[in-house]
């Protein structure tokens, strides 16, 4: 955890948020960078503000718990005592208060994955808050301002790969709400308590620098080996032993019922570290309609894939029997599943892989936004570019060839229209996430938070510079994160 030693020195907490934030030469975006307390922050909260909002209150206490996965037992780290943790849901528009008791025997901290809030409540430590200790305290509070299907976790280390996760959900108060159910999926790749922690996943990747070799089965970060995917390049670092849909095993798998006939609203999250999984349900079509929370152009499908990070939001109309919805870990040997079920039936075999797997399958980059969600036609003030590479011998994955907190701040100006270059020149594919903004991807792709950049391709995405403070943009794979691949959108006082 060399990296976090650095990371400590180098920014050292609260105080060293504050030195760091003062330092920056003058000159076209080299003024100071707007902290994540600046008044710029509160005024654009203020802002977000709605007329009869709501106060939602919840709170979270992450701890050591043993979890029954549907058979294997695992000592882990959760905030509940089963997987995901509490769900939190409020309305467009509403303020979120969520007290959170650090039980953990570790410092955490909480990020609220693709909401574009106030950026001193973003949970990134040493950047926009100090980290929370053991035994200490912190209360999140912020609006919401967009509907959709977002998901929380810590932002400290390797902790997303324990069971720190839960899903956020943010009504639409104007949606029309055209389905008769609702059903809530979350996929995670699992390892913790079965022999070895994240943290010595990670050390053992950064020890042997491409791969953790031997019976692990590992692909290394080359993806010369077995893990590939055709849609994405190398697919992964890191064999797990279980592949999760809500807490569960596919041996004991969650049951979705229902009546025939019945279309449901599927919700998607994809809380896994190092994972991306091809979703499909035996028998039916699914319509996408939303991902990361955002309207899409409804596009119907077999099957799709989704990265970490990445949520979708899926309609189907419900056949008559009982379904195998099963994630397929890309690239890699297993799967997540959960059954669907209308009539009695048999359930399907454990290891069944539906037809629509090997059939059509999207990707969010294939999807065009929906009218209202569409970037407004404007002319790019700033390019950034960002290029993704890695170093096979290290086990360090880079951004503009530094590492973080290394990587030099991009920056950014309040009110410009920005567009960011993604160029991928590693053999591995990147789920790219940008902190509290949605993009467009260019010429009317899919409003997003989190897109797929393969191996040795590029992307570029469009975003109003429109919430100011300090933004981590960083690949959702989170040992590509804690090695490096990372590095802050930074506004700048003009
Ligand atoms: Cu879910 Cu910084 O990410
Ligand atoms: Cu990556």
């Amino acid at each position: 955890m060399s990296n976090d030693l650095t990371r400590r020195r180098l920014l050292g907490g609260a105080a060293g948020i504050a030195g760091v934030l003062a330092l920056g030469a003058c000159g076209r975006s080299g003024g100071a960078a707007v902290a994540p307390t600046s008044e710029a922050v509160r005024r654009a909260e203020a802002a977000r503000q709605a007329a009869g909002a709501r106060l939602v209150t919840a709170r979270l206490a992450p701890r050591p718990v043993t979890l029954d996965l549907g058979g294997p037992t695992v000592d882990t780290w959760a905030y509940g005592d089963s997987l995901p943790g509490p769900l939190l849901r409020g309305r467009a528009g509403d303020r979120l208060r969520v007290d959170l008791s650090n039980n953990l025997p570790a410092d955490t901290t909480v990020h609220w994955h693709g909401v574009a809030l106030r950026n001193d409540m973003d949970g990134v430590p040493d950047v926009t808050q100090a980290k929370i200790t053991p035994g200490g305290a912190f209360r999140y509070e912020f609006t919401v301002p967009d509907p959709g299907t977002y998901f929380y976790h810590p932002h400290v280390g390797v902790q997303l790969d324990r069971g720190l996760y839960g899903v956020l959900v943010v009504d639409d108060p104007d949606e029309p709400g055209r389905y008769d159910a609702e059903w809530i999926l979350v996929l995670d790749d699992w390892v913790d308590g079965t022999g070895r922690t994240p943290d010595q996943v990670l050390e053992s990747l950064a020890r042997s620098g491409t791969a953790m070799g031997g019976m692990d089965g590992m692909g290394g970060m080359g993806g010369m080996g077995s893990m590939t995917s055709p849609l994405l390049g190398g697919a992964g670092d890191v064999s797990y032993p279980y592949y999760l849909a809500n807490g569960r095993v596919p041996s004991a798998p969650l049951t979705f019922t229902g009546r025939p006939g019945q279309r449901v609203r599927l919700r998607i999250v994809n809380a896994g570290s190092d994972t991306a999984f091809r979703v499909a349900v035996g028998g039916h079509r699914l319509t996408v309609t939303h991902t990361d929370g955002f309207a899409v152009q409804p596009q119907q499908t077999d099957a799709l894939l989704i990265a970490m990070g990445e949520r979708f939001d899926v309609e189907l109309t419900l056949g008559d029997g009982v379904f195998p919805l099963v994630a397929a870990a890309e690239g890699k040997s297993g799967l997540a599943r959960a059954l669907v079920r209308t009539s009695a039936g048999r359930v399907p075999s454990p290891s069944i892989r539906p037809a629509e797997l090997g059939r059509q399958v999207l990707l969010a980059n294939d999807l065009r936004a929906a009218d209202a969600v569409r970037l407004a036609p404007k002319p790019v003030d700033r390019t950034l570019d960002l290029v993704l590479g890695g170093s096979m011998g290290s086990y360090e994955w880079t951004i503009n060839g530094k590492t973080f907190p290394d990587t030099k701040p991009l920056p950014v100006e309040q009110g410009e229209r920005l567009r960011l270059r993604f160029s991928n020149q590693s053999m591995m594919f990147h789920p790219m996430h940008v902190h509290g903004h949605t993009f467009g991807i260019t010429d009317g792709g899919a409003r997003k938070d989190t897109i797929i950049v393969r191996s040795m391709q590029s992307l570029a995405v469009e975003l109003d510079a429109n919430n100011p403070g300090q933004w981590a943009s960083h690949c959702h794979n989170v040992y590509h994160a804690e090695r490096g691949m990372m590095v802050n959108l930074s506004y700048r006082h003009t």
